[in-house]
């Protein structure tokens, strides 16, 4: 079987990763490397010689050898790069947020179904061995229900000046939340501020809340302005109780044998009869692998099994609805918002 050719368009701080990864993956081959801008491309140049480089992404999505393009470009031409990608029949990578507008994802997704396209979205830590055996523990009921969940992903980091810190950094920590709770997310509520562009209305901090069918809530924090580097997921079980630590060099995960047990429950003594449990931490053994590279080798598999990828267009489709009501809240001062047909 011959390795499928690819192409990365947008090769800035994010898309160069791609091309680190995708060049080194021995299942496939990159062919050839976009981008607007001459320093970049010279960069790409200058560490990949043998690849093409094109300031024109049309010349690869026209190029018939190119089988498959990965879309490391801003957001908001997410939509029209992969539009003219999967009509010109390649194979599909986006990075998140899959597009800004719902009518558009909808339309990539309906599109790559037609002509039997793999179309995937960068929702990276789902391609994490620490979700991968969170959602182990989740499934397995390890630590009984859950019943709610937290995430931070605060930094003193880049500040964007084109999508705000909700649109940037929480397609992560959605799409764990949706990967990890079984059931259907019906609301979301969302509050924030602008402090360093507030012409421009860009939220430099943002919460967000979201309220679940089975009554399990999720609830994010998500900042570029914030003196603590953060990365964290803390699991609230009706059993045990859990934290993924992605700042941790090794110990990712804590399992707490932490927990409150209603027992001989009567209505007057309700709360003398909890028990608290409060016994060992157990640090699990993770193989960890590079989340990118497994990403990667993930969508050439779905391309050549002809599989659906785990991070789909439909996932990146269910993450989007659930951003765009989280903004509408988030304009609300905090108003809820129905998240619509997920
Ligand atoms: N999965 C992750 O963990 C992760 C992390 C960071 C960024 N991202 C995503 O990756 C994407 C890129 O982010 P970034 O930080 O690299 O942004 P960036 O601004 O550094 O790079 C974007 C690049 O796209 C190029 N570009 C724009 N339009 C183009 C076009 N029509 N043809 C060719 N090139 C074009 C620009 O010249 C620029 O170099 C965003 O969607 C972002 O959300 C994902």
């Amino acid at each position: 079987m011959t390795k499928p050719k690819m192409a990365v368009i947008g090769s800035g701080s994010w898309g160069f990763n791609h091309i680190r990864t995708f060049y080194a993956l021995p299942d496939c081959e990159l062919v050839g490397v976009s981008d607007l801008v001459e320093k970049n491309l010279e960069r790409v140049k200058a560490q990949f010689p043998e690849i093409k480089i094109e300031k024109d992404y049309q010349k690869f999505v026209e190029n018939s050898d190119v089988e498959a393009v990965v879309v490391a470009t801003s957001a908001e031409t997410h939509f029209q790069i992969a539009k003219d990608a999967l009509l010109a029949g390649k194979h599909c990578f986006v990075e998140k947020p899959i597009t800004l507008d719902i009518g558009e994802a909808k339309e990539l997704v309906d599109l790559a179904k037609e002509k039997n396209l793999t179309l995937m979205v960068g929702h990276l830590l789902l391609y994490h061995s620490a979700i991968e055996y969170l959602k182990k523990l989740v499934d397995e009921k390890t630590i009984g229900d859950v019943l709610y969940i937290y995430s931070q992903r605060v930094n003193l980091g880049k500040v964007r000046s084109n999508e705000n810190a909700l649109w940037s950094f929480a397609p992560h920590d959605i799409s764990i939340m949706l990967h990890l709770i079984n059931s259907k997310p019906v609301k979301v509520s969302a509050t924030g501020q602008t402090f360093l562009q507030k012409r421009k209305q860009i939220y430099d901090v943002v919460f967000f809340t979201i309220y679940f069918e089975n009554g399990v809530i999720a609830t994010g924090q998500v900042s570029w302005l914030d003196p603590h580097k953060i990365r964290k997921f803390t699991i609230v079980g009706s059993k045990k109780m859990v934290t993924f630590d992605d700042m941790e060099i090794r110990e990712k995960i804590r399992i707490y044998d932490k927990g409150v047990d209603a027992s001989n429950v009567t209505y007057d003594s309700f709360a003398e009869s909890l028990i608290l449990h409060d016994g060992d931490i157990k640090i699990p053994k993770i193989n960890l692998s590079e989340p990118l590279r497994k990403e990667a080798k993930h969508f050439i598999d779905c391309i050549s099994k002809q599989q659906k990828p785990l991070s789909d267009g439909q996932n990146g489709l269910d993450v989007l609805k659930i951003l765009v009501a989280a903004q509408k809240s988030l304009e609300n001062h905090g108003k809820p918002e129905k998240i619509q047909g997920i």
